[in-house]
């Protein structure tokens, strides 16, 4: 049984805060960080990571590189087709999967337990250095807030994921995270543990963690 704390009513739908969710601290906009231009310089992919965990303070940031409030509540710091901010993200660590939620810029919980062998990949194929990497990243498109399941709607939704996965690439680069964006994953167990429904789609991810 969850604990409740306290309600916040932040969009037009209440959204209630339990004890398993994390309240994370406001974004620094001040960090030391690379310029874009030496992120762009310097950006690319690693596949291998040190086990040291990132500070709450860390995970903020990052999840506000990847699509986090930009302006007047309704704007992303990543672009969205017609501003329909369709990407959820969901943060999988070693103890929890938390979707973020940038308006009450909260990690809400969505699953105990450490499931980053979901996003390594399947039995049938699996990269084992997503669990090294203390935190997975995971976008998912939601194809009713982009109005249908045609093939248009589903190619905007994996621009947008794309979108989203390229603003934490630069963002990891400029802080001296590491990451790699990948489209490998157990798609259907990550459905399943999440209650996504069928227009609900995990289109990449993105596992973040210190150099080795
Ligand atoms: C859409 C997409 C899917 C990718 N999927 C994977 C993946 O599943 N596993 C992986 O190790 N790398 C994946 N990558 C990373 C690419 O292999 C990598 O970006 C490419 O080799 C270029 O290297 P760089 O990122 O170091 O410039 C993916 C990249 C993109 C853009």
């Amino acid at each position: 049984m969850k604990k409740l704390l306290f309600p916040t009513v932040a969009t037009m739908a209440a959204t209630f805060t339990f004890a398993q969710d994390i309240k994370l601290p406001a974004v620094d906009v001040h960090q030391k960080s690379l310029s874009v231009v030496e992120a762009l310089a310097t950006r690319h992919s690693v596949r291998t990571y040190s086990s040291k965990e990132l500070s709450t303070q860390e995970l903020s940031n990052l999840c506000w590189a990847a699509c986090g409030v930009s302006r007047n509540n309704d704007f992303r710091t990543s672009p969205t087709a017609r501003n329909r901010k369709e990407v959820r993200l969901y943060v999988f660590t070693t103890k929890g999967v938390y979707e973020y939620l940038p308006v009450e810029n909260i990690l809400k919980e969505s699953a105990k337990g450490d499931h980053r062998k979901l996003v390594a990949g399947t039995q049938g194929f699996s990269q084992d250095f997503v669990l090294e990497a203390p935190v997975s990243l995971v976008m998912v498109v939601d194809l009713e807030k982009l109005g249908g399941q045609d093939e248009r709607s589903k190619m905007m939704g994996c621009v947008d994921a794309g979108n989203v996965s390229e603003n934490i690439n630069l963002y990891c680069q400029s802080v001296g995270l590491c990451t790699v964006p990948r489209a490998t994953m157990d798609t259907s167990g990550i459905r399943s543990l999440l209650g996504l429904t069928d227009k609900q789609i995990p289109v990449m991810n993105n596992p973040v963690g210190y150099p080795k």
